[in-house]
């Protein structure tokens, strides 16, 4: 059986990087095993055109060519990490994926039938199952952000964390209003909630959607334990 593909989306300082390694743990505790990854990155060649997009290098050459360029980092995730996990029956779990392209490159001005074009051809139909949204408010999450104490990767804040707070909205109402379209896949967690209540929440969430293929999985992990 393949495997399940989550990703996770919000803005800023929404907690996904930990709720993502939390609902690995849940998983691996039924005896799924999930792989974790993030974009822009995850990969190899993705990640070189991580710090070539979030140092602001690819700043100056417009916002279409930074799309295109998420969207070729996309596409070798894809290929070299997402696909061949998925097919060995592994569930991955992705920090942000296409739909923060159409977020964040949507706001800054791509026209969507481009940043939708340019998803066609490096998502080649690998959508994600589900996609757990953690709604943040802007102000909250920002704040979070300025107390992190993780090692920044880049000398102060990167490309789109210096974006003003009006920016942060629009990117929020942008979210929601997808959720509001795609209801079948995407499910609007309350990120300004406790980190333990959302996590609650997406276990939840995750259990629902996907009882039968966990249930399997733990009756696999009981048998063997037996054995
Ligand atoms: P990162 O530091 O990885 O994490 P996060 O903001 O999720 O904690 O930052 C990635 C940044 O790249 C983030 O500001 C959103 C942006 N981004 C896009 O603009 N388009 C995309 O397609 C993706 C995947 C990310």
């Amino acid at each position: 059986m393949p495997g399940i593909f989550i990703s996770f989306e919000g803005g800023e300082g929404a907690g996904k990087s930990t709720q993502i390694q939390r609902l690995r743990e849940a998983l691996l505790s039924k005896g799924i095993e999930a792989v974790t990854t993030r974009e822009p990155g995850g990969s190899q060649g993705a990640e070189i055109v991580r710090e070539v997009l979030l140092s602001g290098a690819a700043k100056e050459y417009g916002v279409t060519a930074e799309a295109v360029l998420f969207a070729a980092a996309r596409a070798d995730h894809i290929d070299t990490l997402i696909k061949p996990a998925l097919e060995d029956g592994k569930w991955v779990l992705c920090d942000r994926f296409a739909d923060s392209s159409r977020v964040y490159q949507g706001e800054s001005g791509v026209p969507d039938s481009v940043v939708e074009a340019l998803q066609q051809v490096a998502i080649a139909g690998h959508n994600p199952d589900m996609t757990l949204l953690i709604n943040v408010t802007p102000e909250v999450g920002l704040a979070r952000v300025s107390k992190r104490t993780a090692p920044v990767e880049f000398d102060g804040p990167d490309r789109f964390e210096t974006d003003t707070l009006e920016t942060h909205r629009r990117r929020q109402n942008l979210f929601l209003e997808m959720a509001r379209k795609e209801p079948n896949r995407i499910v609007v967690i309350d990120g300004d909630q406790s980190q333990d209540k959302v996590t609650d929440d997406i276990w939840q969430t995750v259990q629902n959607r996907f009882a039968k293929e966990i249930e399997l999985e733990d009756h696999n992990l009981q048998e063997s334990r037996e054995d």
